[in-house]
């Protein structure tokens, strides 16, 4: 009893990194309600996540998106015609936002939003024909959390189906760190809220459970566009945050043209 008293009582006090994340991701869903910006304030950067994700979901799929936030990516994706939606995030603000945005929405029987944890998954095995996570395994505040993660969505994704992987990469971002410091630019940082994924360990995990899967790249060149080219020729503060034309100029060549290894967002497509 004096041991819990003295040492694990004020611990008790203190909060996780996990409370720490959950509460920044409450907090943006009060700031941003139902706006791109309560994920993040890239929307061309969104526009390729969710074009690249819409193209592995076709018409009849079951769809898992998790740590959907207010459902902005989610409610796009039925213009690709599935059955179900569902969008599951652990913020109750980021979920009540979605349910308000279902509630007016023509095809609300097709979207479900509920809390939950990407960590324990409240689906049976084999549920979804595509299940897909978009910056959310980065939350996770270690690599055996994002492992536990990525089992889940596995887990739940039926046998033949797909598992997008969409988050952000620590190569991709030392690459473009090297070529900002040839020419003097300060480097990029990840912010605290973020784990970014090594693409060698995830690779490496995959391959040791015997899955198939493929890189895609979507979106090198308007990160060298956007977080490169764009600050030799221009000064950032002269523009709020992505309304830099250069970014929707680098936005249109990327959707020509893919690869490099520069984007920090990339996808991994896994089969079942
Ligand atoms: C970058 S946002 C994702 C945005 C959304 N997928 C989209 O495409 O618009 C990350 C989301 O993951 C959620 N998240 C973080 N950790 C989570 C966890 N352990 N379980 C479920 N959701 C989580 C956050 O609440 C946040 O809404």
């Amino acid at each position: 009893m004096a041991f819990y008293n003295i040492v694990l009582l004020p611990l008790k006090k203190f909060k996780t990194v996990a409370d720490f994340i959950k509460d920044f991701w409450q907090s943006q869903a009060e700031k941003h309600k139902a706006a791109h910006s309560a994920s993040w304030g890239d929307n061309w950067a969104i526009d390729l996540e969710v074009e690249n994700i819409g193209s592995y979901i076709k018409e009849g799929d079951t769809v898992l998106d998790m740590g959907c936030a207010n459902g902005f990516a989610a409610i796009r994706q039925l213009a690709r015609n599935p059955k179900k939606i569902y969008g599951v995030d652990f913020s109750e603000k980021m979920i009540d936002y979605a349910q308000n945005e279902r509630e007016n929405h023509p095809e609300k029987d097709k979207l479900d939003f509920r809390v939950g944890d990407i960590r324990k998954i409240g689906f049976d095995d084999e549920t979804f024909d595509v299940t897909y996570t978009t910056r959310t395994i980065i939350n996770l505040p270690n690599w055996q959390d994002q492992i536990q993660a990525i089992n889940e969505v596995i887990r739940v994704t039926k046998k033949g189906g797909t598992i997008v992987i969409s988050e952000a990469f620590w190569e991709p971002l030392v690459l473009l760190n090297a070529m900002r410091a040839l020419v003097n630019l300060p480097s990029l940082v990840e912010h605290d809220f973020n784990r970014y994924i090594k693409k060698e360990k995830l690779e490496k995990y995959l391959e040791s459970i015997n899955l198939k899967y493929t890189c895609v790249e979507f979106s090198s060149v308007y990160y060298l566009g956007s977080r490169f080219l764009r600050d030799l020729v221009t000064n950032p503060s002269d523009y709020a945050g992505y309304s830099n034309p250069l970014n929707e100029v680098f936005y249109n060549i990327e959707k020509q043209y893919s690869g490099g290894g520069m984007g920090i967002q990339q996808a991994y497509v896994i089969s079942k």
